[in-house]
């Protein structure tokens, strides 16, 4: 490795809907072969043949990381797979590409961090949201005082769909020949073969992290890579199974409220944010809307847009409840504190507004973030300790939701309490 003609193989480890995905995106990148892929349903491995021919299969991951010809392992498992495939990855000198979460559990996040700096090898977490354009032109926004002091960010996520709620499709053929169900299980609870809760894990939480772990982990990231916030102090979350009330052991609906402390590049503001699976729109809502002293920023991540409001000139009065005439004379004391200024757009406060257009789909920039990575030596910004930075915090939400309870979060060390 070293030059940018170097031939990369990557691995793939959990040949699903998003490491197929992920696959795809680093096959578009020049001189990356897709040399190999590990999961525990055949039929995925088939479907990984019919797209790569020469790729080499298995059920057990450990195989592809005995090869020394791969350089690097894309990891996109169910969650509760992701700590223990990406710490065997990075002992086995591999470069890893975790998807998000990076861990199912707070504890395992620093064993990652550690596995990663003694490895000295590449490790990103697969959220893309931290290669997104919008956020680093809302960064460049705030950092400008575009919208003056920030007091608070919003965050939304809804969707409407049976697939957007989880209900993906169970293939008919779904056996115990073509399942190897015991390495799906992995360190989850033993239970008799179930395929509904392979290929629907992330409605039960042995294999995946509920709502906040699969999407507030997003939320998070794009948070941080915005406003370079390091982490919140204290979590609260609640919400409810309100709908899909199909067997599942997750909340459809859940809301948080998050503490941010000040730092040197951002004052102390509140994140409030909002995952639902039933929505007014037809499919997916998603936006942020990052509020401030003198405006606010939204996106939907395909835009940015900043609204400017002026601040007041004066405070305005409400003294025409008083009796006449001390109406009268609070006016003529308040007009000579006040006079009246000639009608411009900052003394009317007409709100300027400016979009700036981003890239949707910032999944492909990610991976090629990884890549450059991986060819450079140079690691991306979402390195492990950054992946946790919003793992952690999104993790605490379901410790709050289901404890009922007040998290904190020390951002610096990365502790939970
Ligand atoms: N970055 C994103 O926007 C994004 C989007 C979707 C999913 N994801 C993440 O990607 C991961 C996979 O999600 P998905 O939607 O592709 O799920 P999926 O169910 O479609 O795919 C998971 C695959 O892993 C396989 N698998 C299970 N246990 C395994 C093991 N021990 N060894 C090898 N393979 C195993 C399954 O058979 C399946 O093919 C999740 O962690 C999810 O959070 C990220």
């Amino acid at each position: 490795m070293g030059t940018a003609n170097d031939k990369i193989r990557i691995a793939l480890v959990g040949a699903g809907g998003m490491g197929q995905g992920d696959a795809r995106d680093a096959a578009r990148v020049a001189g990356v072969e897709i040399a190999a892929a590990a999961d525990i349903y055949d039929s995925r491995l088939d479907r990984m043949k019919e797209i790569y021919p020469a790729i080499a299969t298995t059920r057990d991951y450990r195989d592809v990381l005995a090869r020394t010809d791969i350089d690097a392992v894309i990891v996109a498992t169910p969650d509760h797979w992701h700590a223990q495939i990406a710490i065997d990855a990075l002992a086995a000198g591999k470069d890893v590409y975790c998807e998000k979460p990076m861990v199912q559990k707070i504890e395992d996040g620093k064993r990652v961090i550690a596995a990663a700096t003694k490895s000295g090898r590449i490790f990103q977490m697969g959220s893309q949201y931290a290669s997104a354009h919008c956020f680093e032109k809302i960064g460049q926004l705030l950092q400008s005082g575009a919208i003056g002091e920030l007091n608070m960010v919003e965050a939304w996520l809804d969707r409407n769909t049976a697939i957007g709620a989880w209900q993906y499709s169970i293939p008919p053929d779904a056996s115990e020949q073509n399942i190897d169900w015991d390495r799906f299980l992995g360190s989850a609870p033993k239970r008799p073969f179930e395929p509904i809760r392979l290929f629907r894990w992330r409605n039960y939480r042995d294999y995946g992290t509920a709502v906040a772990g699969d999407l507030y982990v997003h939320l998070f990231t794009g948070l941080h890579t915005a406003t370079g916030a390091v982490g919140p102090t204290r979590i609260y979350s609640t919400g409810g199974l309100r709908y899909w009330n199909d067997g599942r052991d997750a909340p459809d609906m859940q809301v948080g409220v998050i503490d941010y402390q000040a730092s040197a590049r951002h004052p102390r503001f509140q994140f409030v944010m909002r995952v639902n699976f039933k929505s007014s729109k037809a499919d997916e809502d998603f936006g942020y809307r990052f509020i401030g002293s003198e405006g606010a920023i939204t996106t939907d991540i395909s835009s940015v847009t900043l609204s400017r409001v002026p601040r007041e000139k004066e405070p305005g009065n409400t003294a025409d409840t008083f009796s006449r005439q001390m109406e009268a004379d609070y006016i003529r004391a308040y007009r000579e504190r006040y006079p009246i200024l000639p009608a411009t757009a900052a003394t009317l406060r007409r709100p300027t507004v400016q979009r700036f257009t981003s890239p949707r789909d910032a999944h492909e920039i990610h991976m090629r973030n990884f890549i450059d990575a991986v060819r450079t030596r140079k690691p991306f910004f979402e390195d492990a300790e950054y992946g946790f930075r919003a793992t952690g915090p999104a993790l605490l939400c379901n410790v709050s939701y289901f404890e009922k309870r007040v998290c904190h979060w020390d951002a610096v060390t990365m502790t939970a309490s």
